[in-house]
C-alpha cells in the first residue's frame, strides 16, 4: 500500500485497538474489526482517501510468559498468533489497508522517537518507585507496609524499590479537561466522556513508562536495561504505522496526510485511549485523535467473551455455515452500538432468516425473477401517467427518506437504527409488492396493465439498488452479487453523495439471478455448535488480563491497574496515614458465607473454586487456600466473605468476592470463623 501516491478526496484514517497475541480471535475482537470495516467502506463510497488500520499488540511480559510455556521464542509464538489474526481477516474479507505488528522495526524506531521527543520536552524523568508490589497479580498496589495484603488477590504483597522512567501525566489533567468540553465529539458515547472526565477530576499521578523485570519490549532509548511501558508502546502503533519517526519523505507525508484519525475500541480500554494517549501526543505536541469511540462488550453464555472465560465463539465458523455477512449483519444491526449485547446462535440464525433470507432475499428474487420473466430481464419503464397509484409515490418518498436518515445514523455510530431504516423500505416494498399483485397484473393482456406492471417492476427494483447500495459496507458479499444481478457493475464504485431515488437505468439487462441468502434451519446452529465444542480452547498461551479489569480501567498485565498502582515514584503508597474512618469500614460488606462446594484449580497449586452460599445467593469463589486446606473439608464450613468486592477472574476463572484469612509470615492463610453458632447471610460489623 502506498496511500501518499493516491490522491483522491478528503483523508479518513480509522483504527482498531491492536489485539494481543496471547489470545487467539474470536467474535469479540471481530466485532471492533467489522465496524470499522463497515465505516472504512462507507467513507470509501463517499469518496473519502480511507486508511484502515489495524494490527497485533506482542510485547509484555504475559506475551514472554506464554511463550515460554509453549516452549518457543516469543518472537516465534507472536509470529503465529498475529498471523492468524491477519489470515482470518483476510477469510472474512476485512479492507485493511495496513496491519501493524509492534515487532516491526518501523514500529519500534517510531516509539523510540517519541519516547525521546517527549523526553526532550521534559515530560519524562528518572524515579524512584519504593511500595508493594504483588508477585501473583504483577502489579504495583497502593497499599501500605511489608507484607500487606494485595486489595486484588489477598496474598501478602512485596516491598519493592525499583527506578523507572516516569511521565508527567500530572502536568495534562487541565489540558485534557479543556480539550473534552471543548470538542464534544472527541470521545464518544457520553456515558464514556463523563467517566473519563470523572477519572481525571479525581487527579492524576505521573506514570510509570518503563520496566526492567523483564526484557520482551522496546529498549528505552539510551538505557536499554529497561523497556517502554507496554501501553505507551501499543498506543503508538497508531502514528508509527502510517509513517511517524521515519526519515523516509514519503512516511512522513503519509503521517501528515492521515494524522489525526478515529479510534475504535471496546470499552474497556477507554482510560488508555482517552487520557494517556492524549497526554503523550500533547507532551510531544502533536495533534490528538479526532475522536476515541468506545462500544460494549459482545457477551456469550452471560459473560463477556474471552478466552480466559472459556466462552468464545470464532468467527470462521459462522462465516463457513452462513458466510461472512450473516455474522457483520448480526452484530451491526442486533447490538446497540455503546452497549453490551448477547451473541446467541439461535439469535444469529433468527436474525439472519428474518432480515436476509426473508426480507432482503425475497425481494430480490421476487423481484429480479419477475423482471426476468415478464420484461426479458431488462428494467421495465415506470409509467408517470397510465395507471399510477398512490402507492407508487409512498414508496418513492420512502426510499428518498431513508437515503437521507440512513447516513445520518450510522455516521452518528447509530448502527443498528440506520439498518432498520433501511429495512423499513424492504418491508414496506414487500408488502407493496404483495399488495398489487404483479403476478395477477401480468395475467393481463391490456396496455394500461402492461404499464402498471412496469411501474410496480420498476419500484420494486429501485428500492432493492437503493437499499443495496446503502447496505454495502454492511453487507459487502451478498449486495456485490444482488448489484451483478441488478446489471449495474462493480457497486464499490458507487458514489453514496450521488444516490437518489429514480436513477435506475431504465432498460438496463439483468446479470443472471441466483439467490444470495439460503435459508438457514435448526441444522445450521446445530453444526456451529458443534464445530465450535470440537474446536479445542482456542488458547495461544497465558490468561488475559487486561480483560479481567472493570470497564475503563483496564490493567495490563505486569503493569499498573489503576493510577494509584501506576506509582508515582515513593510518594502515597510509602507515606500517609494508615486510619480509615467507621464509615470507610461500613463501606466493606462482610457476611457470613457457606461453602457449598470446593474444588482444586487446575494448574494453580494454591486455588481452590468454591461456591458458597451467602444467603442471599450462592457466590463463586476463588481462593488461594489450597495448600492448607483441602477441599472435601470445606464442605459446609462457615466463613467470611468479602461480599462488595468487584468480580475479578483468577486463572481465567471468575471470583465473585474473596474469603477473609489471616495471613501468617511464611504466607499460609488461616479462615476467620465463629466459635458460636451464626446464620448464612449475617452481616459482621
Ligand atoms: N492490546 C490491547 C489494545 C492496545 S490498542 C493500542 C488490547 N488487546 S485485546 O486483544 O485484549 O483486544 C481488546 C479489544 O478487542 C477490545 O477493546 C475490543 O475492541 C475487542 N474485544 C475483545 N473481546 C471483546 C468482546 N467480548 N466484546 C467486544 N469487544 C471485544 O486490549
Amino acid at each position: 500500500m502506498d496511500k501518499a501516491q493516491k490522491k483522491p478526496g478528503e483523508p479518513f484514517f480509522i483504527t482498531t485497538p491492536i489485539y494481543y497475541v496471547n489470545a487467539r480471535p474470536h467474535i469479540g475482537h471481530a466485532y471492533t474489526t467489522i465496524v470499522c470495516d463497515a465505516i472504512a467502506r462507507r467513507q470509501r463510497m463517499l469518496g473519502k482517501d480511507v486508511l484502515f488500520l489495524t494490527g497485533t499488540d506482542e510485547h509484555g511480559q504475559k506475551i514472554e510468559r506464554s511463550a515460554s510455556a509453549a516452549g518457543t521464542t516469543p518472537q516465534k509464538f507472536a509470529d503465529q498468533v498475529s498471523s492468524a489474526f491477519r489470515a482470518l481477516w483476510d477469510q472474512m474479507g476485512i479492507s485493511y489497508d495496513r496491519f501493524i505488528r509492534t515487532t516491526d522495526p518501523v514500529h519500534q524506531r517510531g516509539v523510540q522517537a517519541l519516547f525521546k521527543e517527549i523526553q526532550k520536552k521534559g515530560f519524562i524523568y528518572k524515579g524512584k518507585y519504593t511500595g508493594q508490589y504483588c508477585v501473583f497479580d504483577e502489579l504495583y498496589v497502593d497499599v501500605v507496609g511489608k507484607g500487606a495484603p494485595c486489595p486484588e488477590c489477598g496474598r501478602p504483597t512485596e516491598t519493592v524499590s525499583e527506578e523507572n522512567y516516569y511521565f508527567k501525566l500530572s502536568a495534562f489533567a487541565d489540558k485534557l479537561l479543556a480539550h473534552i468540553n471543548q470538542n464534544p465529539d472527541f470521545i464518544r458515547p457520553e456515558t464514556r466522556r463523563n467517566e473519563v472526565v470523572a477519572f481525571i477530576k479525581s487527579g492524576l499521578r505521573d506514570l510509570s513508562v518503563s520496566r526492567s523485570s523483564f526484557k520482551w519490549g522496546i529498549p528505552v532509548p539510551g538505557d536499554p536495561k529497561h523497556v517502554i511501558y507496554v501501553w505507551m508502546d501499543a498506543l503508538s502503533n497508531y502514528i508509527t504505522a502510517i509513517g511517524y519517526g521515519s526519515p523516509d519523505a514519503k512516511d512522513q507525508q503519509r503521517y501528515e496526510r492521515f494524522w489525526p484519525g478515529t479510534h475504535m475500541i471496546g470499552k474497556e480500554i477507554v482510560r488508555f485511549h482517552c487520557v494517556y494517549w492524549p497526554a503523550f501526543l500533547m507532551a510531544a505536541e502533536l495533534p490528538l485523535p479526532k475522536a476515541i469511540v468506545a462500544h460494549g462488550w459482545l457477551l456469550f453464555e452471560e459473560s463477556k467473551m474471552s478466552k480466559s472465560r472459556g466462552n468464545i465463539v470464532r468467527a470462521e465458523t459462522i462465516s463457513e455455515v452462513l458466510g461472512n455477512d450473516a455474522l457483520r449483519y448480526f452484530l451491526m444491526r442486533e447490538i446497540v452500538f455503546g452497549q453490551d449485547g448477547s451473541f446467541s446462535f439461535d439469535a444469529l440464525v433468527q436474525r439472519y432468516n428474518a432480515d436476509l433470507a426473508n426480507d432482503l432475499g425475497n425481494l430480490a428474487s421476487r423481484t429480479l425473477t419477475m423482471i426476468g420473466k415478464y420484461f426479458s430481464s431488462q428494467i421495465p419503464y415506470p409509467s408517470k401517467s397510465m395507471s399510477h397509484e398512490k402507492s407508487d409515490d409512498t414508496i418513492a418518498k420512502l426510499g428518498s427518506e431513508v437515503i437521507a436518515n440512513y447516513g445520518k445514523l450510522f455516521d452518528d455510530y447509530q448502527f443498528a437504527r440506520a439498518l432498520e431504516s433501511a429495512w423499513s423500505l424492504v418491508s414496506a416494498v414487500n408488502k407493496y409488492i404483495v399488495e398489487n399483485e404483479p403476478w395477477a397484473v401480468a395475467e393481463k393482456q391490456d396496455d394500461e396493465s402492461r404499464a402498471r406492471l412496469g411501474t410496480i417492476l420498476y419500484t420494486s427494483a429501485e428500492a432493492l439498488r437503493i437499499v443495496t447500495a446503502l447496505a454495502h459496507p454492511v453487507l459487502p458479499e451478498s449486495t456485490k452479487r444482488i448489484w451483478k444481478q441488478l446489471g449495474l457493475g462493480d457497486i464499490t464504485k458507487v458514489n453514496l453523495l450521488d444516490l437518489k431515488w429514480g436513477e435506475l437505468p431504465v432498460g438496463n439487462k439483468l446479470g443472471p439471478i441466483e439467490g444470495v441468502f439460503p435459508r438457514a434451519d435448526k441444522s445450521a446452529i446445530e453444526r456451529m455448535q458443534k464445530m465450535e465444542e470440537q474446536n479445542a480452547p482456542a488458547t495461544a498461551g497465558a490468561e488475559e488480563k487486561a480483560e479481567d479489569t472493570p470497564a475503563g480501567t483496564g490493567a495490563r498485565a505486569g503493569q499498573p491497574a489503576t493510577q494509584a498502582a501506576g506509582g508515582a515514584p515513593s510518594v502515597a503508597a510509602a507515606s500517609g496515614n494508615n486510619q480509615i474512618t467507621i464509615d470507610d469500614f461500613a463501606k466493606v460488606e462482610l457476611r457470613v458465607g457457606q461453602v457449598k462446594t470446593a474444588e482444586k484449580v487446575k494448574n494453580a497449586d494454591k486455588l481452590l473454586k468454591l461456591e458458597v452460599d451467602i444467603g442471599t445467593e450462592v457466590r463463586q469463589i476463588v481462593a488461594g487456600i489450597a495448600e492448607v486446606y483441602p477441599p472435601e473439608g470445606l464442605i459446609g464450613r462457615k466463613v467470611v466473605i468479602v461480599a462488595n468486592l468487584a468480580p475479578r477472574k483468577l486463572r481465567g476463572i471468575e471470583s465473585q468476592g474473596m474469603i477473609v484469612a489471616a495471613s501468617l509470615a511464611d504466607g499460609k492463610p488461616v479462615l476467620a470463623s465463629f466459635l458460636e453458632e451464626v446464620p448464612v447471610g449475617a452481616r459482621l460489623k
